[in-house]
């Protein structure tokens, strides 16, 4: 099993840090924001009550409660209480989903570029990833490659939109067909929606629960809290599913981790159900940062950047930029480590090489110095 490479890039970061240099760390998959102060006081509140104890594994009927309520409010969708289950992190609803599904010798597609945990889930659970190419479309699944990349050992899609790394989001359009030819198909899909909330016009935000009902039979939705509310230490997600996966899902979950933390469950309540204005102004944020970013991206040299309509990445292919001995995208990662003392992401870990992962979960100030420091290696090789 591969270890991460974006964990891999954040804690390299922390070591050059730790012995004093002045590193721009543009590897982070997580929000620079603070978590919420409302969000923050749910939790000081449920310790003082004593919230401390074991919850249901499914989690607390309060936090049922505030899934379904937003999925109705936003998307129109009636999920039932046997149907949702709170987790540890969007990471565990994937796990659950994949391994009390997939049995040894079936095959899970996985579109590229994909997030680094999506085969190394799929193969601890005995199945075998197929890999969906997508970037002669710049990096956006179709229905057609779907039905092109199906076997009779097919059980199971991988979807994640807006994507990490390429931030692309698949048009609600092709998302119904995607789901058209897996219920056709019988298959089963996993929508994960971990930046569901982070989409810039004119794209809109889109949940796979605002199928039909016919559609979301077999699909499981892994939602996270950790990038809408700030809150990647908390470990806090949820799956939608049917009650039957959903139970398969609790047995996986009951007898390894049992409940997500008693106190992340109330905070989480909060942040579902509370005033949303943080995440209004976090989106702000990230959409000054994407338009400063993307114009200085596609000013150096060699380097091109399609636009990406959500999530916090910016995914630019550096071929470009390859000359003399830097042959490949890691190289230019090492180099910049190396060289400029700059952290981004090698986009081979995500399954395309000749691209680079670039958060912009970060200050503009400091995306103004990484920038600069891109441009002093990309012009190394043009
Ligand atoms: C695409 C994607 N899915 C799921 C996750 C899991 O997030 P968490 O387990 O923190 O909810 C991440 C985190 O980086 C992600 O990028």
């Amino acid at each position: 099993m591969k270890v991460s490479s974006t964990l891999t890039a954040m804690q390299t970061a922390e070591a050059m840090r730790a012995a004093g240099v002045d590193v721009v760390d543009l590897g982070a998959g997580e929000p620079d924001f603070d978590t919420p102060q409302n969000i923050k006081d749910a939790a000081a509140e449920a310790m003082r009550v004593g919230k401390t104890k074991y919850t249901p594994t499914a989690g607390t009927r309060d936090l049922q409660k505030a899934i379904i309520g937003m999925y109705e409010r936003d998307f129109g969708a009636a999920y039932q209480p046997n149907e949702v289950m709170s987790t540890s992190g969007g990471k565990q609803a994937i796990f659950n989903a994949v391994v009390s599904l997939i049995n040894s010798g079936d095959e899970v597609l996985i579109p590229k570029p994909y997030w680094v945990s999506f085969p190394e889930i799929v193969t601890f659970a005995g199945g075998t990833s197929v890999f969906i190419e997508t970037e002669d479309n710049g990096f956006v699944l179709t229905a057609d490659m779907v039905r092109r990349a199906i076997t009779p050992k097919t059980k199971l899609i991988i979807l994640n939109s807006p994507s990490n790394p390429s931030g692309r989001v698949i048009p609600p359009a092709e998302f119904r067909e995607i789901m058209e030819v897996i219920a056709e198909r019988g298959l089963f899909a996993i929508s994960d929606e971990c930046y569901l909330r982070f989409v810039y016009p004119p794209a809109t935000v889109f949940s796979a629960a605002s199928l039909r009902p016919e559609l979301r039979k077999r699909l499981c939705i892994a939602g996270s809290l950790s990038k809408t509310y700030a809150m990647t230490g908390w470990r806090i997600g949820y799956s939608l599913a049917s009650a039957d996966w959903t139970r398969a899902m609790a047995k996986v979950q009951g007898h390894s981790t049992s409940n997500a933390t008693s106190i992340s469950q109330a905070a989480a309540v909060e942040a579902l159900s509370g005033s949303q204005d943080s995440v209004a102004t976090m989106l702000a944020e990230y959409t000054r940062r994407r338009e400063w970013l993307l114009k200085a991206l596609n000013a150096i040299p060699g380097l091109k950047c399609p636009e990406p309509e959500g999530a916090f990445y910016a995914f630019p292919d550096v071929r470009g930029c390859l000359k003399g001995k830097l042959e490949t995208s890691a190289d230019f990662t090492n180099e910049l480590l190396e060289k400029e003392q700059t952290v981004v992401t090698d986009g081979a870990g995500f399954g395309a090489g000749g691209f680079i992962r670039i958060s912009y979960a970060t200050s503009l100030h400091r995306l103004e110095e990484g920038v600069k420091r891109i441009r002093r290696v990309a012009e190394m090789g043009v």
